[in-house]
């Protein structure tokens, strides 16, 4: 079996294995992807059989560059069909289901939208004032600090309304992940998945919030973190809320993570994301909510951070927010790891941030006494906007 993964690398393959380069190749594609090459004009379909979801091509060696131009540009999948040496290789993929394909391929590669039966009336549930609330709650504590009591006692708080939301659920579950070195846990909400329950998706943000003053007692200081980041706990809270109100049951797992300690080094996240590295837990995709409740920009609603980050599934939000939402949105970068994201893209995992603002218009009141939800004008409409990105990702995602 061989990857196409760049036309450079198909060229060249044949001609290394052997003197005479060959003529035709044996190819599994996703079904959904046959009628895209039958109507292009440069890839010639010859379809041999299909099973699973997948169907096995043949096609010209000199059409091969076309094809992954194809699956490239519409389908955003840069391994998205596979080669083989032999028919009987081929056949042999066929009799993988399209799902076990995918893991053997280490590359989640349906990023198609076709879920709005299912998305809309749940966007319809999702409200400004809940949002609001637990942005409230969150900055009422002192500050949610990793090393203090206060860091504490607001991820029991967090635990503890997360699963009042999941009570009524026999398929979700509310842990901590505990840190042996600092005392703050991170909070980790599991649907379990009613079809593929090893395969996960992640919905995260950092619970902790700091305040930056070089001089002050950092364990007792006045840190809000309204924005930075209650605004992205507050968002993933009610995604779960209306996951809850609209009975929403995932065939993949789904899980709400609470990071601790990000302020400090992304200790919470990158204790978890190496971890599941570690046991080999399939994680399709990340999304990140750190600070979403700032609109600093005026043209655009929604800007995702391209560094750090995993372009596939950064162009699959964009597509998200044009169907779903409906808002301007574009890319900025933060230059270096400047959250939890970039955990999970250390240990391999694709992971996304769509935030506030560029970089250039971000709020400067973060890691101050100052960061309430007064400055983003006392109520939660930008976050809200996030919160509806988030539930179409969630549910196109877990399918
Ligand atoms: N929410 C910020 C990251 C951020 C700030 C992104 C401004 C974009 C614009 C995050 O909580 C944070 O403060 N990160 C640290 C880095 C981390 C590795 C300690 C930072 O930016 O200094
Ligand atoms: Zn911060």
């Amino acid at each position: 079996m061989k990857m196409f993964l760049t036309s450079l690398l198909v060229v060249a393959a044949p001609l290394l294995a052997s003197a005479k380069p060959q003529t035709n190749y044996w190819v599994t594609v996703g079904n959904d992807t046959i009628e895209s090459i039958k109507k292009s004009s440069k890839v010639g379909l010859s379809l041999h059989s299909s099973k699973n979801g997948v169907s096995l091509i043949n096609v010209k060696a000199e059409e091969i560059a076309d094809l992954s131009t194809l699956m490239h540009e519409e389908f955003n999948r840069c391994a998205g069909f596979m080669g083989h040496d032999s028919l009987e290789e081929a056949k042999a993929a066929l009799e993988l289901t399209a799902d076990k394909q995918a893991a053997v391929d280490g590359v989640f590669n349906n990023y198609q939208i076709d879920q709005q039966a299912r998305v809309i009336p749940m966007m319809s549930q999702v409200q400004e004032m809940g949002v609001r609330k637990v942005i409230e709650s969150l900055s009422a504590f002192n500050n949610r600090y990793y090393k203090s009591q206060t860091g504490v006692d607001s991820q029991k708080w967090l635990k503890n309304y997360w699963s009042t939301l999941a009570a009524s659920r026999s398929d979700m579950r509310v842990d901590f992940f505990t840190h042996p070195n600092w005392p703050q846990p991170s909070v980790v909400l599991t649907v379990q998945g009613s079809k593929y329950p090893q395969e996960v998706v992640v919905i995260g943000g950092h619970a902790d919030s700091i305040n930056g003053g070089y001089f002050n007692d950092k364990v007792s200081a006045r840190a809000p973190g309204a924005d930075d980041n209650a605004s992205g706990i507050a968002t993933i809270t009610e995604i779960i809320r209306v996951m809850v109100v609209t009975n929403y049951q995932p065939e993949r797992t789904i899980q709400f993570m609470g990071y601790a300690a990000e302020e400090v080094g992304l200790w919470g996240s990158q204790a978890i994301a190496s971890s599941y590295k570690q046991k080999s837990v399939q994680v399709v995709g990340v999304l990140q909510f750190d600070m979403t409740n700032h609109k600093g920009t005026a043209n655009k609603d929604i800007v995702m951070m391209s560094d750090y980050t995993n372009a596939a599934q950064n162009a699959f939000i964009g597509n998200l927010i044009d169907t779903y939402v409906k808002l301007p949105w574009g890319y900025s970068s933060c230059g270096y790891g400047c959250s939890d994201h970039a955990s999970w893209t250390k240990n391999g995992y694709p992971a996304s941030i769509p935030f506030e603002s560029t970089m250039q218009d971000i709020n400067h009141k973060i890691h101050t006494t100052e960061d309430t939800i007064g400055v983003s004008g006392g109520h939660a409409q930008h976050a809200y906007k996030f919160a509806l990105l988030g539930v179409a990702y969630m549910v196109e995602l877990a399918k």
